[in-house]
């Protein structure tokens, strides 16, 4: 059944572990996603930015995501993530989205309040949920303690934010990055951070940017031909700290990509003779599912729905 990330995210609050919001990008991708939370029996997020919006179709997506989730005996919710404006909130709303992102943390805290708020008035009177951003991601190795704080989400702040806007759910910047290049050296989050965020908010909190790059990901696209040196993610222990501090949301796309364009290349390699798209996207679906189904045990939602 279709719900709201409210529904799916209060009791992973309360119940100490995460929901995954996995990224789709096709028929492929969504169909990966439902399969591995109907085996998983975990509950599920279902996300679709603006670009994926306007690659696939408004109405295509909601109407595959709401057929997928009339059969599917579980909560899942469709979100839209990284909305940088109204008019987007509005037409994801309108068109049968469950879950909204407003994406400000670009702007000035000032600035992030005022259309978080709007985004907050036109979701909520529809029953939308919705979450919002302070803090840019950007990794915070070999950073100076002065020009992190410049970035990284500051608790007082975050606090402040959410009493002013009345926003559902808040990613935090901790040391993330978007993408399969997260750190040059070794990795790094502030936990710290994510401490006194916790302690000062009692609503969820999300971690965009938490993919693992998982090298076996890495070393087999790069044997069919990829060039994706220096490709580094979040260790699955991290995560795992993450989550026991209060995380629990968390966003993943890059490594749907990887295992994606991984599988892809294999086949074509192997099977050069292959011409048939469904023989070819067929193992790279089933190599998202898996992927997918990983992410639901390290975050603790299998068997939660
Ligand atoms: O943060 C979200 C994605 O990883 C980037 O998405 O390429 O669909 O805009 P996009
Ligand atoms: P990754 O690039 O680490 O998968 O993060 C995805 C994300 O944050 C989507 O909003
Ligand atoms: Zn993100």
């Amino acid at each position: 059944m279709l719900v709201t990330n409210n529904e799916v995210l209060v009791p992973a609050m309360k119940n100490g572990y995460a929901v995954g919001a996995f990224n789709i990008s096709n028929l492929e991708s969504l169909q990966a996603i439902v399969e591995a939370a109907l085996e998983e029996r975990s509950p599920l997020i279902i996300a679709a930015t603006p670009s994926t919006i306007k690659y696939a179709g408004l109405d295509n997506i909601v109407l595959l995501v709401r057929n997928a989730a009339k059969r599917l005996p579980l909560p899942a919710s469709l979100h839209l993530d990284h909305g940088k404006d109204l008019e987007t909130v509005k037409k994801c709303v309108d068109a049968g989205f469950t879950s909204v992102m407003i994406d400000g943390s670009h702007l000035k805290f000032e600035e992030n309040v005022a259309i978080t708020r709007k985004a907050v008035e036109i979701a909520h009177e529809k029953g939308v949920s919705v979450e919002a951003e302070l803090g840019r991601l950007a990794g915070i190795e070999e950073t100076a303690v002065e020009e992190r704080e410049a970035f990284l989400t500051d608790p007082e702040a975050a606090r402040r934010f959410v009493e002013e806007t009345g926003v559902d759910a808040l990613a935090v910047a901790i040391g993330t990055s978007h993408g399969a290049y997260k750190f040059k050296g070794e990795p790094k989050l502030d936990f710290e951070r994510l401490k006194a965020i916790r302690r000062n908010l009692d609503i969820p909190l999300v971690l965009h940017g938490a993919s693992s790059v998982p090298q076996h990901i890495i070393e087999k696209a790069t044997r069919y031909g990829a060039k994706l040196k220096g490709a580094k993610g979040i260790p699955e222990e991290h995560i795992k700290k993450a989550i026991s501090l209060g995380i629990s949301k968390i966003n993943i796309d890059t490594d749907l990509r990887l295992a994606f364009t991984a599988a892809v290349r294999e086949t074509l390699t192997v099977s050069p003779e292959i011409f048939d798209p469904r023989k070819i996207l067929g193992p790279a679906r089933q190599a998202m599912k898996e992927v997918v189904k990983s992410k639901m045990r390290l975050f603790g939602s299998s068997n939660k729905a």
